[in-house]
């Protein structure tokens, strides 16, 4: 009897190809599941302000999706209020293949689980504004991300192209953080710019 081999989604694919990066992604800002400070969470969310602003704008026009443009800059907008800065996002660059933009989007949308568990997670403080978890989590729970994730399935796509897009967002956030332990007396040392230029 032959056993024919499932063939992977795209979904399927690109998760099982960026896995690592994920991986990486998540353990380079939170131990065990939290944000160790709000530090650490305000340099996360500014990571994430130039992700979203340089690459997921970029992608979304390259896409030629009008509600993916606009989501993606009210997710500009809800992490500038929760950073109280305004105006400071990067031009929308390094546009590739439709590939290479599903690729970018299946990161960026896809974040939104990661989003929902962390706000239901207590992994940051009652205190601490949340205008982009949430706004990530309406997305999740919206049906949206369903929907997403449904069209990229149906898209014949390059998925080589495609996970070097996605990769292109989780490489702009691992090991990215913007401090450094100093050596000897363990503070830590702002750098102001990400390491990694986007
Ligand atoms: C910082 C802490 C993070 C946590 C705790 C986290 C956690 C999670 C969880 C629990 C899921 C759902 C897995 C499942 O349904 O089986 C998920 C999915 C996902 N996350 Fe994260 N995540 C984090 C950061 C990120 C970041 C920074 C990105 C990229 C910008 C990202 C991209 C994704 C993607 C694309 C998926 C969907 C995977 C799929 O195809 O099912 N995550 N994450």
């Amino acid at each position: 009897m032959t056993i024919a081999k499932a063939i992977a989604t795209n979904r399927e694919s690109l998760r099982h190809q960026t896995r690592e990066d994920h991986n990486r992604a998540e353990s380079t800002w939170t131990k065990s599941g939290r944000f160790d400070s709000r530090q650490d969470y305000n340099a996360w969310l500014t990571a994430l302000y130039h992700v979203h602003s340089a690459l997921g704008v970029a992608a979304a026009q390259t896409l030629g999706a009008s509600w993916l443009i606009d989501k993606e800059q009210s997710r500009c907008r809800a992490l500038e209020r929760d950073l109280g800065t305004c105006g400071s996002e990067k031009t929308p660059e390094k546009t590739g293949t439709r590939s290479w933009a599903w690729g970018v989007q299946y990161a960026l949308n896809g974040s939104a689980l990661g989003a929902s568990l962390l706000l239901k997670s207590g992994a940051i403080d009652d205190s601490w504004p949340r205008n982009y978890l949430t706004e990530m989590q309406a997305f999740a729970k919206s049906g949206a991300l369903k929907q997403f994730f449904s069209s990229l399935d149906r898209t014949p796509v390059d998925i080589e192209e495609a996970g070097h897009g996605a990769r292109s967002v989780f490489g702009a956030l691992a090991d990215n953080k913007p401090y450094e332990e100093t050596a000897g007396h363990g503070g830590r040392v702002c750098q102001q710019e990400l390491r990694t230029p986007l």
